[in-house]
């Protein structure tokens, strides 16, 4: 946490800079940068998904209350059963649908998106169901539908977003997936939500699909637990599907990363797991 002292230079700052912002620019940049700590109400989008389940079940094991946003009731009835899902309120809605994803967000605190489907054509693509619809309609739609004081919007995107016209990344975008995560990237840095982007590579461990929620808390990324952050898009690494979930968790709970981007990968070692203290070297060092 910032010193009274440096939160009172900051301020300082900040007011002195208003006067030459509009008064869009001036709100922005006079709110403090907040943690989202236990307790708070977390919209998870895309909580049936492999790094959704992850966020979940940490989101519900630290003592946030969870609004898990699903689409198929009988993967969420399978993944969240009733005895676990006491903890956990589960709607239902395709974020597709703008006016859906508008009576999802009262009085939530913050977003975990961690929606997604496949870069290339596949089953889940049927039914209007591709890049464009599940990477930029439907994660603007919930970004519109967003309470204007809500404390953190976290978007998980992918590596390659700032490199979709050079290789490997140029295949990867044939059907459009980075340029349409990219462009969701700008609808929430405009928004003036406070946001955090986080870019994972390839994803590795999981999805999990017959896992329990207390099960998941077990599962580990085995030896390749270091982890790797960079301010740019410029890892090539993969990225355990443990590692972003945990990195989501961790980047809710820090000011640091608050209205920042940053990529993500897992390598060979030791790293830092649950250690908020580790996470907070690693996000001051971005
Ligand atoms: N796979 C990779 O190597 C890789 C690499 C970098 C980044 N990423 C990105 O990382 C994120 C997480 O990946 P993942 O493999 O864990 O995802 P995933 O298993 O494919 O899960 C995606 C989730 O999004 C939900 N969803 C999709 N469209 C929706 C809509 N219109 N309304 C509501 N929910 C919707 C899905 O629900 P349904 O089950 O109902 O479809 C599912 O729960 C994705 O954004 C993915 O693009 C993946």
């Amino acid at each position: 946490m910032p010193s009274p002292r440096s939160d009172w230079g900051k301020v300082q700052r900040l007011a002195r800079s208003a006067c030459t912002r509009t008064p869009q620019q001036r709100r922005l940049q006079l709110r403090l940068h907040a943690a989202v700590g236990p307790g708070a109400c977390v919209l998870v989008a895309g909580a049936t998904g492999g790094v959704g389940q992850l966020v979940t079940a940490k989101l519900l094991d630290r003592g946030y209350q969870v609004r898990a946003l699903c689409r198929n009731r009988e993967k969420a009835t399978q993944l969240f059963p009733p005895e676990q899902s006491k903890k956990i309120e589960i709607v239902y809605a395709d974020l597709r649908d703008a006016s859906a994803a508008q009576r999802l967000t009262e009085s939530i605190d913050a977003v975990c998106c961690v929606t997604g489907t496949t870069a290339f054509p596949s089953q889940r693509w049927k039914g209007n169901n591709g890049p464009q619809q599940t990477d930029y309609v439907s994660v603007k739609n919930l970004i519109d539908a967003c309470p204007g004081n809500l404390q953190r919007f976290i978007l998980n995107t992918s590596a390659g977003v700032d490199r979709s016209g050079s290789l490997p990344f140029s295949i990867l975008n044939l059907f459009g997936v980075l340029r349409y995560k990219k462009e969701a990237e700008r609808v929430l840095q405009s928004s003036g939500l406070p946001y955090t982007i986080v870019r994972p590579g390839r994803l590795t461990d999981g999805p999990y699909t017959s896992y329990d929620l207390n099960t998941l808390l077990q599962a580990t990324s085995g030896s390749r637990q270091n982890i790797r952050l960079s301010p740019n898009d410029d890892l090539n690494g993969q990225t355990s599907r443990l590692a972003c979930a945990e990195a989501i968790v961790q980047a809710l709970q820090s000011n640091i990363v608050e209205n920042r981007a940053f990529a993500l990968e897992s390598s060979d070692g030791q790293g830092p797991g649950s250690d908020a203290a580790q996470w907070k070297a690693l996000f001051s060092a971005l």
